[in-house]
């Protein structure tokens, strides 16, 4: 006789595959998010400890303010979902610091090119996480809106550096074009260690 219903432990193996590899992407994105908000928080820090006394100050210590937040938040949500931080965190700590200052000590265009650099990466990670998570938007209801809202500021960010003469850096593209690649970098390496 020709059995057509999935015997119950088919079933429950198929459920915990699915829950596993949803774990696994959680995970993942919830580390490196972590790692990249932290990153992203020392940069800026690393921005105003050149640049704070200048004009520029004001402008740096908003961005900063709203880095701080994004990094609050993904200290809870790794808190919440018990998610392992990258073994690279201290790394992280100090390679933003020494990204954010060395660009300010190269001018205020260089720290506004190193701005636009990051933020062009991290809002593209930020799309394609939304459209991971679109898989299923019930159960990523808090995560989606949570990106979102980042995702926007981050392009905020991005849309500051170019007004504030990014691109009129000197070596504008070698300097843009060796960040992103660091940036791509830490990524694809904060998802797995
Ligand atoms: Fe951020
Ligand atoms: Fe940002």
């Amino acid at each position: 006789m020709l059995h057509t219903k999935t015997s119950p432990i088919f079933r429950s193996s198929i459920f915990l595959r699915n829950y596993s590899s949803k774990k696994v992407t959680l995970d993942e994105i919830i580390r490196v998010d972590h790692a990249g908000e932290l990153g992203a928080d020392r940069i800026y820090a690393g921005q105003m400890a050149v640049l704070g006394s200048t004009s520029k100050g004001p402008l740096i210590q908003h961005m900063w303010e709203q880095e701080k937040g994004h990094r609050a938040k993904f200290e809870e949500l790794i808190k919440r979902y018990r998610v392992r931080p990258t073994v690279m965190t201290p790394i992280w700590d100090v390679a933003g610091f020494m990204l954010g200052a060395g660009t300010a000590l190269m001018g205020e265009k260089a720290a506004m090119a190193c701005t636009v650099a990051v933020e062009t990466v991290i809002v593209e990670h930020y799309n394609d996480q939304l459209r991971t998570l679109l898989e299923d938007p019930e159960c990523n209801k808090e995560l989606m809106e949570v990106i979102t809202q980042f995702r926007n500021e981050e392009q905020e960010h991005h849309d500051t550096g170019i007004d504030h003469g990014a691109e009129q850096a000197p070596m504008y593209n070698l300097l843009s074009n060796v960040i992103k690649t660091g940036c791509k970098a830490a990524i694809a390496i904060s998802k797995v260690i």
